[in-house]
């Protein structure tokens, strides 16, 4: 089959080559992009007089017809085509005849798919903020019914202070919100039109970008044209976002993994999203989660591919850059289904406090209040009041008790300057609430902490 741009070549491409150069089987994906590229390219050549009125009324009818054709499922996808841009050039001339091949004056394919791929990324960097947005709403939701319900909070999975379960589902929704800041923020800064650079050096013909910027929906027209047409900081950008939203969401998974073993018992994820084992007929399995956790992997293969793709690459385009695409699909697909099926399983999860109660009973939560009481009505240095603790704690186990059920004449014992107002400061509420610093997890800054996220997301604009 004749190529495009076989002119100059004699003899016909091997099939080979077909197989490995081309991009047809996965680019597919942008053929929106690339219909609304060329029709806004077509409509600025028209009002350039580069093209009649009846050749852009052709160009746009037959572009209908492709877009009917592909959407229909008739549309003849062939890899010797190479690429989707020449596949619909191919088929537009062969619907409409001449006008079809003056389209691609002024234009290069090395706009062409910046201009189709950008634009694909800027539209990912919004639905996937969208589903975050989603997400902390459902987090908010169920953080707004556990603002008392203790848990024990840890630092090196360690029993280490009380905190109350909202206060720990809203340090996953700060984290969302940072990743719907970080992809907004990166559609900003590229928001800019390709369409005109062309191959490398912008074009002859008297053409007007911005016509073609903001008939697409772009802020401005990129600034140097050798740099656009090999940019692909884009699709990094998005690639970085996801990893280190998914990097989120295998931290999140990872715990509800824990939590819904039966040494945690803090969750129990619902049946409709749980799974079972073929040969354990008594086993229910958190494969969401873990597979969330696994995916974050392949997620951040995807960043680590593109970034070694460009390092080496001169300027400006080389077909290198047609490897940038299916990493990009593969982590926006997992992005949205991750997303998803995150939210669901949130949703439906059951949350068991009593279990949680029963665990912050254990591992001495309240000493650091033992020491803040010396510290603050006893006048004792930090230091003297975390080894007079410690002796306390070493009493409490030796017991064989937790540190809040210590009788006050123990502690009176371990050091006299202990009064009997010490008891309430011991309980673990108290020692919840008494952290009211900012951020801090009292049930009044936690429910601060919703109200500052609930107007966060009041004022996004998704
Ligand atoms: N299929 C190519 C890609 O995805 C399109 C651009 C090709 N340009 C070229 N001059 N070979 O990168």
């Amino acid at each position: 089959m004749e190529k495009m741009w076989s002119g100059r070549f004699s003899a016909s491409a091997s099939s080979l080559l077909d197989q490995f150069n081309a991009s047809i089987m996965f680019d597919r994906e942008l053929y929106r992009e690339d219909i609304e590229g060329s029709l806004a390219h077509a409509a600025m050549l028209q009002s350039r007089g580069i093209l009649s009125v009846d050749e852009i009324e052709a160009i746009r009818g037959g572009l209908a017809q492709v877009r009917e054709e592909i959407e229909a499922g008739s549309f003849e996808w062939n890899i010797s085509d190479e690429d989707l841009h020449m596949a619909i050039e191919k088929r537009l001339t062969a619907l409409i005849g001449d006008a079809g091949k003056k389209l691609h004056t002024a234009r290069s394919r090395n706009d062409q798919v910046a201009v189709d791929f950008r634009r694909y990324v800027l539209r990912k960097n919004l639905e996937i903020a969208g589903q975050l947005k989603t997400l902390m709403q459902t987090l908010i939701d169920i953080a707004g019914k556990h603002t008392e319900t203790l848990l024990p909070g840890m630092t090196h999975l360690q029993h280490a202070q009380p905190i109350n379960f909202g206060f720990h589902l809203l340090a996953y929704a700060s984290m969302f919100k940072r990743d719907i800041d970080r992809l907004l923020s990166s559609r900003q800064r590229n928001n800019v039109s390709p369409l005109g650079c062309a191959a490398l050096a912008g074009t002859p013909h008297d053409i007007d970008r911005n016509l073609t910027a903001n008939a697409l929906g772009f802020d401005s027209v990129s600034v140097n044209c050798l740099d656009t047409v090999s940019d692909r900081d884009f699709a990094l950008e998005i690639l970085f976002n996801i990893s280190t939203m998914m990097m989120h969401v295998s931290r999140l998974s990872e715990e509800l993994i824990l939590w819904s073993s039966y040494e945690f018992g803090f969750v129990e994820l619902s049946d409709e999203y749980s799974t079972g084992s073929s040969i354990m007929p008594q086993k229910k399995n958190p494969d969401v989660p873990e597979l969330l956790r696994g995916k974050t992997g392949r997620v951040y293969g995807a960043l680590m591919g593109l970034l070694t793709v460009m390092k080496g690459l001169p300027l400006a385009y080389n077909k290198d850059t047609q490897e940038d695409k299916e990493g990009v699909f593969d982590a926006v697909t997992t992005a949205h289904i991750s997303l998803e099926i995150l939210n669901e399983a949130l949703k439906t999860m059951t949350v068991k406090p009593e279990n949680m109660l029963a665990a912050s009973k254990k591992g001495h939560l309240s000493a650091t209040d033992l020491a803040d009481y010396l510290v603050e009505r006893c006048g004792v240095p930090f230091r003297e009041a975390h080894f007079i603790t410690g002796k306390a704690v070493a009493r409490a186990e030796a017991l064989g008790i937790d540190l809040s059920e210590i009788a006050y004449g123990e502690l009176k014992a371990i050091d006299e300057r202990i009064g009997e107002d010490v008891i309430p400061h011991l309980q673990l509420a108290h020692s919840m609430n008494a952290r009211t610093s900012s951020g801090g997890t009292a049930t009044v800054r936690t429910l601060e902490q919703i109200v500052h996220f609930e107007n966060y997301l009041k004022e996004l604009d998704l």
